[in-house]
């Protein structure tokens, strides 16, 4: 038995590593490409892929397989999506995301039930978000159907590296690029949907513990009139001199302030704010420089029904010496609770811990996404395995 195993694993290692394959299905329909799909190497006894589960981060693994749906300019239509293997791409110089970085991302979670099942939370939410997204970067995009198809192939060509309950997430990252070749400053001739993802844990290097965030008064993520609200490529680059500077002061991540007043709160580098006083939570507004994050709106939605007063509101950096607790929301980091923010040298401490408000509303949220706690929103969706 041990050394069906061991050959099993070798298979997978040497699946994973080795000279790509080109093997792949073709699918215009779930129900029909799930069948298809099933034929993916799941090799080892237990199910899983050789990870070692209790070490995981939030680094890319190399999984099995990756989703492919192209659109060409001649009907703005996707068509003909595929289950391959996962490998790197091929794309002219000249494509549309590497000049003129035409490109949208998405993250989403699939979990491990503790029977063993798997669900997806809220994937219409991203497939949603990405077509106001491909309209604010002149892209065509695929359907919600067609999104949310995509993203269960993946899940379930995938899901021997679905980590088991209580040990992480499998991440998805569904991506819009521009892959037609042009020269002149025009949205591309040609684009690519691509579904690929990889087992995760905790986001941040803490874990679980509270985060330290740096105010910036540099630099800031977005402006009014931007992209700051929408999941472009383009917005991740910018933010990385400050979040590596503060990273390099043993910050965790830093809080951006708008642009104009240099005053209001916005979000984090990837993760929306929260803060509470009493029993009213606040965070600032989707009035186009942050991003309108499917945490944020079902950690508001989870706190209306606890009984929290729910604010949607510019909140003043200076609020933050008043306020209880600090949260940040994301679908990498989940609900994390802020230990502190350091602005202009002062540092702002906030209550952690057990009987936060904040630990509260995490217990619900992962409660609904594992499955713990019976999802009466019809957020979740199982994996037909
Ligand atoms: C800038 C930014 N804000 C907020 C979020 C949180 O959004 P969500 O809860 O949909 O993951 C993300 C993560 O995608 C992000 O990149």
């Amino acid at each position: 038995m041990i050394c069906k195993t061991q050959h099993l694993r070798g298979l997978v290692r040497s699946l994973r590593f080795g000279p790509f394959q080109t093997k792949s299905w073709h699918t215009s329909q779930a129900s029909s490409s799930l069948q298809q799909v099933s034929e993916s190497p799941d090799c080892s006894e237990d199910g899983y892929a050789d990870v070692d589960w209790d070490n995981l981060g939030f680094g890319l693994v190399p999984i099995d397989y990756m989703y492919i749906m192209k659109c060409t300019e001649d009907d703005d239509k996707f068509e003909q999506g595929k289950v391959s293997r996962y490998r790197n791409i091929e794309l002219s110089p000249a494509s549309g995301v590497l000049n003129y970085g035409q490109g949208l991302l998405e993250g989403i979670k699939a979990y491990r039930k503790e029977d063993g099942r798997i669900l997806l939370f809220r994937p219409d939410q991203n497939a949603l978000r990405m077509k106001v997204g491909a309209e604010r970067m002149c892209m065509p995009c695929p359907s919600v159907d067609q999104f949310v198809d995509a993203v269960k192939q993946t899940v379930l060509a995938n899901r021997r590296w679905v980590p088991p309950s209580g040990k992480g997430s499998l991440y998805i990252r569904p991506l819009l690029i521009g892959s037609g070749a042009i020269l002149g400053l025009a949205p591309s001739p040609e684009y690519t949907f691509f579904v690929y993802a990889s087992p995760v844990a905790n986001y941040f290097k803490e874990g679980l513990a509270p985060l330290n965030l740096y105010v910036e008064e540099e630099f800031f993520r977005s402006s009014r009139g931007g992209t700051g609200s929408v999941k472009t490529i383009s917005n991740y680059a910018p933010v990385m001199k400050a979040l590596g500077r503060a990273k390099s002061r043993g910050f965790s991540d830093v809080l951006y302030l708008d642009s104009v007043n240099k005053k209001y709160l916005e979000e984090a580098s990837a993760c929306n704010i929260f803060i509470v006083k009493g029993n009213v939570i606040s965070t600032p507004p989707t009035n186009g420089t942050i991003l309108a994050g499917v945490t944020r709106r079902s950690i508001v939605e989870i706190a209306r029904d606890l009984g929290y007063q729910v604010e949607e509101r510019s909140i003043a950096v200076d609020e933050l010496s008043d306020a209880d607790e600090v949260f940040c929301t994301g679908t990498a980091v989940g609900v994390a609770p802020v230990g502190s923010v350091t602005y202009q040298d002062r540092r702002i401490e906030f209550r952690t811990g057990g009987g936060c408000v904040c630990s509260g509303l995490y217990s619900n949220l992962v409660g609904i996404q594992r499955g713990l706690i019976e999802d009466k929103k019809g957020w979740t969706i199982e994996i037909d395995t």
